[in-house]
C-alpha cells in the first residue's frame, strides 16, 4: 500500500496539482473520481518515464504535455441525444418558435451534443440555413474529432434508426453526418471560464455535465457568463445532476418542478431587498441611448468580447451614475470575469442607488 508521502498522485497534489487543474479547467479535485484522476496521472508518470517531481517540472514547461494531462484527467462521457428529454424539448421549442435558432453546446466534448441539437432544431421543420449551433469544448483533440466528424458506427447506437438514416452516411465501421448538416455546426476550442469568442446571444445553450465538476465560486461564474450569452427569452439546458440550490441564484426552471431547461431571473436578494424590487418605480432596463446602449454592450458580451463590453458599460455608468440597472449588470459581469472586489463595489453602490430612491419614494 502506497503511504500519502510515496504515492504520486499525493505527491503532485501537494506541489499544486490541484490549483493548476482549476486553473485551466476550473474544475474542483473533490467533486472528481480520485482513483480515475490518480490513474490518469500513473499513466502520464509511466509514458513520460519522470518521477512525480520532474512531471512536475515538466508540466509547467511543456504546453503539448499540459494538454495531455488535462485530457487525461478531464471525464469527456457523451453520446448523441444523451438523455433525450432537453433534445426533445429543444424541437418543441423550435417547433413553437418557428424563426432561425441559434443554440450553444457547451461542452460539446467530440460534437455528439451539437450535431444532436442541430438534428433536433431540423427535426422541428426549420430549414438548414435557420439552424446556427456552435460547439466549444476545452479538449483540442476533441474539438479535432468533432471538426473531422466521423464517428463508430456503434457512437450511434442511441439515436433512433430513422434519424440514423436520415442524417448519417454510414461505410464500413464509421459514419459521417449529411454536408447540410455538417454545415450548421461549426467548433471552436475554449474554455467556459475564459470566455471564448463565440458569435451569440444564443436562443439555447446546452451546457451539461460541466458545472458538476466546478466548485461553487467557478460554477457561480460560468452561470453569469452563460447568462450574458442568452438571448431574450433563451433556454438553458443543464445536465441532471446539476440543479442545485446555486442555479437558483439566477435562474428559475421553465416549468415548475422540471429540473430540465432553466430560464433568467432576478437573483434571490434579502426580503428587503424583495419587497424594493417589486417597485415599480425602480427602472428595470434604461431606456433611450442609454438603452440602446446598454443593448450595444450585450451584445459584445455575447460575442466574448468581454473587455469592449465593460468598457462600454463603464462609459455608460459614467453617464448614468444612478442606474441602477447598469451598476447591477457591472457586478455581475465583473464577477464572471473572477474580479469579486469590483463586483462588490458595484453591488453596494447598486444598493445605495436603491436605497436613495426608496428613501424618496417614502
Ligand atoms: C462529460 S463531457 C460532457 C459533454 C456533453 N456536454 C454531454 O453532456 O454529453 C465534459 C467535457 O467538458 C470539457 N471541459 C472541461 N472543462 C471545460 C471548460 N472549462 N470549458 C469547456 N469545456 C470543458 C471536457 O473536455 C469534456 O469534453
Amino acid at each position: 500500500m502506497t503511504s500519502p508521502l510515496t504515492d504520486p498522485w499525493h505527491v503532485l497534489l501537494g506541489l499544486g496539482l490541484e490549483r493548476w487543474l482549476r486553473e485551466r479547467s476550473g474544475w474542483s479535485v473533490a467533486a472528481m473520481n480520485e482513483d480515475a484522476a490518480r490513474a490518469a496521472v500513473q499513466q502520464r508518470l509511466k509514458a513520460t518515464g519522470l518521477g512525480p517531481a520532474d512531471y512536475w517540472l515538466r508540466l509547467q514547461q511543456d504546453v503539448d504535455e499540459a494538454q495531455v494531462l488535462l485530457d487525461a484527467l478531464l471525464v469527456h462521457d457523451t453520446r448523441f441525444f444523451r438523455d433525450r428529454g432537453p433534445f426533445l424539448h429543444l424541437t418543441a421549442l423550435a417547433a413553437r418558435r418557428r424563426r432561425s435558432m441559434r443554440v450553444l453546446s457547451i461542452p460539446c466534448a467530440g460534437g455528439e451534443e451539437a450535431l444532436s441539437c442541430a438534428i433536433a432544431l431540423h427535426q422541428a421543420g426549420l430549414a438548414w440555413e435557420q439552424i446556427g449551433v456552435t460547439g466549444v469544448d476545452l479538449s483540442e483533440a476533441l474539438v479535432e474529432r468533432a471538426r473531422r466528424g466521423r464517428y463508430p458506427r456503434r457512437a450511434l447506437d442511441d439515436l433512433p434508426l430513422p434519424l440514423r438514416e436520415l442524417y448519417f452516411r454510414c461505410r464500413g465501421m464509421y459514419c459521417e453526418p449529411i454536408a447540410p448538416l455538417r454545415a450548421r455546426v461549426r467548433y471552436l476550442r475554449g474554455n467556459l471560464l475564459d470566455p471564448p469568442p463565440v458569435d451569440g446571444p444564443f436562443d439555447a445553450i446546452f451546457c451539461r455535465n460541466l458545472l458538476v465538476y466546478f466548485d461553487a465560486d467557478n460554477r457561480r461564474r460560468a452561470l453569469a457568463i452563460l447568462r450574458g450569452w442568452l438571448a431574450p427569452g433563451g433556454v438553458l439546458y443543464l445536465g441532471h445532476a446539476e440543479n442545485g440550490p446555486w442555479l437558483e441564484e439566477g435562474f428559475r426552471p421553465l416549468r415548475p418542478r422540471t429540473a430540465l431547461a432553466w430560464v433568467p431571473c432576478e437573483p434571490r436578494m434579502p426580503a428587503r431587498r424583495r419587497r424594493a424590487r417589486r417597485d415599480p418605480a425602480l427602472p428595470r432596463r434604461p431606456r433611450g441611448t442609454a438603452g440602446r446602449r446598454l443593448q450595444q454592450a450585450e451584445r459584445l458580451y455575447a460575442q466574448g468580447r468581454v473587455s469592449e463590453a465593460m468598457d462600454l458599460l463603464r462609459g455608460l455608468i459614467y453617464l448614468y451614475p444612478q442606474h441602477w440597472h447598469l451598476l447591477q449588470r457591472m457586478a455581475v459581469w465583473a464577477e464572471a470575469a473572477g474580479e469579486a472586489n469590483y463586483a462588490r463595489r458595484y453591488r453596494r453602490w447598486a444598493e445605495r442607488v436603491r436605497r436613495r430612491r426608496e428613501d424618496k419614494e417614502a
